[in-house]
């Protein structure tokens, strides 16, 4: 049996990658912060589905002795996914290093150090890294400048560790466009959103689904490495 860990698993695209992979017949360790409630009812259910199938497991991704925690209690792993990541605008008129801080150490310092930290297990089972990346590390979206670099920096190192970690270990991304309207700080009023889809080829939002089908291709697909595929409706055309 394969285990996934897949990180900010209880909500949204996270938990609809949790949902796809344990139907594929992975077992779960549903990563999460703030919202254990969730967490803990998506572990049940798989559970219920298939006995001791899932565990959930909290850490605060920009904090590096959590990390290590994190890594220190898992004993077998074939997949990470590193899904977790926060999105809100940082003008550039008002950057500053707290904001720079909490989406630079989220976005890239906990992926990259969960995937080092547990590359000596991934490794033992010729497992593979998949990173959720976004459309906008290569182009860049307006006002959210730290969020741009950071996703920037985690789709180079999707190839630089791919490269690294060779050959015992796969590392692939997957690039959402939009998929769910942000919520809370960085939520869009009616026009913005209508003007984000007149962008998208196909004329539509994706679904969470999209990505979680194409992190479980990525999860099974042994001779592919060093790849970020975008799942974008055709978004990259338009911008
Ligand atoms: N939504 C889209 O349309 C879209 C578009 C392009 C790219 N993406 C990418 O796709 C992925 C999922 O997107 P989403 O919209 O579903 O994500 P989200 O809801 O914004 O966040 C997913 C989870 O990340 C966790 N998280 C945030 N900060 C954390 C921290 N410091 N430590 C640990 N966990 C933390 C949270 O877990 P808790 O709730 O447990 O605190 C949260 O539920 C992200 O990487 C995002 O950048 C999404």
């Amino acid at each position: 049996m394969k285990t996934a860990l897949v990180t900010g698993g209880a909500h949204r695209i996270g938990q609809q990658i949790c949902r796809t992979l344990h139907q594929a017949g992975f077992n779960l360790i549903i990563h999460y912060n703030a919202s254990k409630t969730a967490a803990q009812a998506l572990a049940d259910e798989f559970n219920l589905t298939r006995n001791s199938s899932a565990i959930i497991i909290q850490a605060e991704l920009s904090n590096i002795e959590d990390i290590n925690q994190l890594c220190q209690s898992i004993n077998q792993l074939d997949v990470l996914v590193n899904n977790a990541s926060v999105f809100y605008p940082t003008p550039i008129d008002n950057i500053n290093n707290t904001d720079y801080q909490k989406i630079m150490n989220t976005n890239l310092m906990g992926p990259l150090f969960l995937s080092t930290t547990l590359s000596n297990k991934l490794s033992t089972t010729q497992g593979c890294i998949v990173n959720i990346v976004d459309i906008h590390g290569d182009r860049p979206l307006r006002n959210h400048s730290i969020y741009n670099i950071s996703k920037a920096a985690i789709a180079m190192m999707t190839k630089t560790l791919a490269k690294e970690l060779a050959p015992n270990i796969r590392v692939n991304g997957v690039s959402p466009g939009s998929i769910l309207w942000p919520e809370n700080e960085a939520e869009l009023n009616q026009d913005q959103k209508q003007s984000m889809l007149n962008k998208i080829a196909l004329n539509k939002q994706g679904s969470a689904s999209d990505i979680a089908n194409t992190v479980l291709f990525l999860a099974q697909s042994n001779y592919v490495t060093g790849q970020i595929i975008a799942v974008d409706g055709g978004r990259s055309l338009n911008q």
